[in-house]
């Protein structure tokens, strides 16, 4: 991880996160658990990117609002502290409305043609019309939401590294464009990318929303067992006494993001050697599983809704705070009105 150049004033991050519902572990350990380190080291941004939901549910809005309210209370659970990073709701951020237009304006039709989720996900998603202005257009909603906060860094996974990469080649035209006093408005973020596990799902594929295979951060105990129960194993140990292999089996996989390396050690053992059965090695899984969740789904029950709410009100009041500083200088750059025209 990047040092902080100057330690008083620690660099910024920004990231955000799609409200897809309830998070599941692949987005804690692939997102949230490294959020929550960063709270110290940098002052950090973190939001709920509705407006990105509409890139994609445009015409069945309903879920979003209670989706982004469920993303916001594993936010708290995962260990965001309000106290220590700024959270807040992309929509009640004008700012983000108001970027992506003026951003549009430079960015080349083949820049967003040429981002490979674009044609990735309009063959994918076939029961959705993706052919929007909207959806072309969600890079530079993506970049906008970054270069809004003039961050230094971007943490996010592999899936996402293009866009920013494409946020900086926007931020560079932008520069080039209108420089403000002969300095550079908004600065190139570089990624931070997130060291994320390989977390497979209860089925072995990758954990993911859309394969019905995950464990959610809020499944209770009993849940969790039973997921746990019907997971699918090392493929070549079909009876009790045949030896399998942790590293050809999902659970192996589990034990090796979540279990102790005592437990570790004994399942490799008793796997390799068939002196466990997969009932228990399963058993042991599940332990390692239900003491990370523990702790979060208690702070996620300590925050009533009402607090929830004041949250992500003052959280948005900062970030529009913070937007509207950076809109200033893009407004002045560009010699757009002048301020004290608009606040
Ligand atoms: N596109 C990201 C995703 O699908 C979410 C996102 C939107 C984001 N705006 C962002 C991530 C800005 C980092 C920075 O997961
Ligand atoms: Fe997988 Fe554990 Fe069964 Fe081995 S004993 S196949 S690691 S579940």
């Amino acid at each position: 991880m990047p040092e902080p150049e100057n330690p008083s004033t620690p660099p910024r991050v920004l990231s955000g996160m799609r409200p897809t519902g309830k998070l599941h572990l692949g987005n804690y350990m692939g997102a949230l658990a490294n959020w929550v380190k960063l709270q110290d080291q940098y002052e950090c941004y973190f939001f709920i990117a509705d407006l990105h939901a509409l890139t994609t549910d445009y015409a069945d809005t309903t879920g979003i609002a209670p989706n982004t309210l469920e993303v916001a209370r594993d936010f708290l659970g995962a260990g965001l502290d309000p106290q220590r990073c700024t959270i807040f709701v992309q929509s009640r951020v004008p700012q983000h409305y108001e970027l992506p237009l003026l951003l549009g304006m430079i960015t080349p039709l083949g820049w967003l043609e040429r981002v490979p989720s674009y044609k990735e996900m309009q063959e994918n998603l076939t029961n959705k019309d993706l052919t929007t202005y909207g959806f072309l257009g969600y890079p530079v909603l993506m970049a906008s939401d970054i270069l809004l906060y003039q961050p230094q860094f971007v943490p996010v996974g592999q899936d996402q590294q293009a866009h920013v990469e494409l946020t900086r080649e926007i931020a560079r035209r932008f520069n080039q464009f209108y420089p403000l006093r002969g300095r550079e408005v908004l600065p190139e973020p570089k990624v931070l990318l997130t060291p994320s596990p390989k977390l497979p799902g209860t089925d072995g594929r990758k954990m993911s929303k859309s394969y019905g295979n995950t464990i959610q951060m809020t499944d209770p105990e009993p849940v969790v067992r039973q997921k746990l129960k019907t997971m699918v194993t090392d493929p070549a140990r079909i009876r009790r006494k045949d030896p399998g292999d942790p590293d050809k089996c999902p659970v192996g996989d589990l034990h090796k993001v979540f279990s102790t390396p005592e437990t570790l050690a004994k399942v490799y053992d008793g796997c390799r050697s068939a002196g466990i059965g997969c009932i228990e090695c399963k058993s042991w899984a599940a332990d390692a599983l239900v003491q990370v969740l523990n702790p979060i789904q208690e702070r996620r029950a300590s925050y009533p809704e009402t607090r929830v709410e004041e949250i992500l009100e003052e959280g948005s009041r900062r970030a529009r705070a913070r937007a509207g500083q950076t809109m200033a200088e893009v407004r002045a750059a560009m010699q757009l009105s002048a301020d004290g025209v608009r606040g």
